[in-house]
Parts: C-alpha cells; structure tokens; sequence
C-alpha cells in the first residue's frame, strides 16, 4: 500500500470509527436486547450488530473489492487469507459492555495477502484510539508509541482470561504467581492497548481473528511477540489461545507452559 492510499485508509478508519463511537455513547443509557449465543457468558447485544452493520457498510463503500470478517455474521464467509481483508469486532468485552457500560473496545484491521497493514483499536470509554502499521509506526490518539520495556514475566503484571485461570489451563497459576500480580480485564482489546503502553508484561486467553486481528499488527510492530500459547506462528483465521508478550516474558511464559 502506498503512502497516499493509507494516509486515505487511516482518515477513513478513524472516521467511522468516531461515527460508531458517538453511535454507542448516545446510546449508552438505553435499555439493551442482549441475547446469548454458545453459553450464558457469551453475549451479543442489538449494539455489537448495529455497530457492525454500520462498519461493514463503510468498507463496503470504501474497499468494494475487499472480503469482510465480522464477529456478528453481517460481513462475508473468509476461508483463505488471498486479496484483501477486513476484520471486525464491533464491541469486543460485550460482558464488560452489559454489566459495566465500560471497558469495551472497537477493532479493526486490514490484512493484505495474509500481511497485517493496519489495526485499530478503540477504548470507547477512555476515548482512546492505539492504531498503525509496520509502514506508520503505532500511534495512540495523536501521539506516536515508542518501544516497550523488554520487562521480564517476574517484574510485570499478567493480563489473563479468567476462565484459563480457573481451569489452570496451560499452568496458568504458576505464570500469574510468577509475575507480580494478574490483572483480568475481559476485553482483549483493553488487554493489548495495556501491553502496548508497557501496562502489562504480557496477556493471555482463547482469541478469534477478530480479537487479536488489530492488536498482532500493533503489537509486531512495537517489537513484542504474539504467538499461540505454545510459541506457535499466529495464523490470521485461527481461533487459538493466544499469548502476547515482551520477548523477555514471552520466553519465560513459554518455559512455564512446556513445564
Ligand atoms: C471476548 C473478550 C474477552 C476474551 C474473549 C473474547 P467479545 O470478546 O475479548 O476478553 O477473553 O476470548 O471472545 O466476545 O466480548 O468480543
Ligand atoms: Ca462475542
Ligand atoms: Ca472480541
Ligand atoms: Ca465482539
């Protein structure tokens, strides 16, 4: 992509992304229609569709050519990485959104040939938006990110997903008794803008193309490591647990879960 077409892109992006965040904040008093999907924790309210709808729309007019990968089901059946393509979370911590009204993320990222271009992630509440790309850099509002402290697993705190923690899956324990303290904040959106500040060594949990499609880009691009919970490459449509870290914690995470 050239400088031209993703000065273009990024315009466009924070646009709709605004749009959509002004959309939710007039909304945020509302009565919501949630409904369940695979269990009661797994959440989807008439504002995650909404919202989709609305962004799947605005790429629809902007990149007609491209295939969309929607959470909610409005954008297009992806099975392969070929051409361009757009991955959407609307609302990702929908529990967060039901049960707090805050603590929820947007996210979105472009993909060109299995490449990460450019990923977005909107703290909606905190109004915040960390975005970029290997050509751009990563930015939060207006101001550019610098690298991350190479900090260690036992100098840091852990973001982790709750019910890996519960079920202790893949030694969970032991890593969050080895870093100062585990924080679980319920939206991987959240989770990866507070490893990109240097908030967290590191964070943890089951994760579909839409939750980590915007934070991989952003997160490769400041120098940390994302890679399947055994060190594994990412691919870009797997759904896998997923660990992102500084590379110091990421090596001493991998240690514990080879364990
Ligand atoms: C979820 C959140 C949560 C993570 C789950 C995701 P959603 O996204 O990011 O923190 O642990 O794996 O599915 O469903 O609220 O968009
Ligand atoms: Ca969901
Ligand atoms: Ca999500
Ligand atoms: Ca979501």
């Amino acid at each position: 992509m050239d400088n031209d077409e993703q000065s273009k892109t990024v315009k466009a992006v924070k646009g709709w992304l605004l749009e959509a965040r002004d959309d939710v904040l007039r909304q945020i008093d509302s009565r919501l229609k949630v409904d369940t999907k695979s269990s009661r924790s797994d959440l989807v309210t008439n504002i995650d569709r909404s919202n989709e709808k609305f962004i799947v729309n605005k790429i629809r007019e902007f990149d007609p050519d491209a295939k969309i990968l929607g959470e909610e089901g409005f954008g297009d059946k992806v099975t392969d990485t070929k051409g361009r393509i757009w991955i959407v979370d609307p609302i990702d911590g929908t529990m967060n959104f039901v049960k707090q009204r805050n603590h929820f993320a947007m996210m979105l990222s472009l993909y060109i040939n299995g490449q990460g271009v450019l990923g977005f992630i909107m703290d909606v509440m905190n109004n915040e938006l960390v975005y970029g790309g290997p050509d751009l850099g990563v930015f939060i509002n207006t101001r550019q990110m610098v690298t991350v402290n190479d900090s260690k697993l036992q100098d840091g705190l852990i973001g982790l997903s709750g019910p890996m923690v519960v079920h202790d899956d893949f030694n969970m324990q032991e890593i969050a008794n080895t870093s100062l303290g585990m924080r679980v904040y319920g939206s991987a959106g959240i989770d990866m803008i507070a490893v990109l500040k240097g908030e967290l060594v590191g964070y943890i949990s089951y994760l579909k193309p839409w939750d980590f499609g915007a934070g991989r880009i952003l997160a490769e691009t400041i120098g940390l490591k994302i890679t399947t919970i055994d060190g594994r490459q990412l691919g870009v449509l797997s759904s896998e647990p997923v660990l992102l870290a500084t590379e110091n914690a990421h090596h001493d995470i991998l240690t514990i879960v080879k364990k």
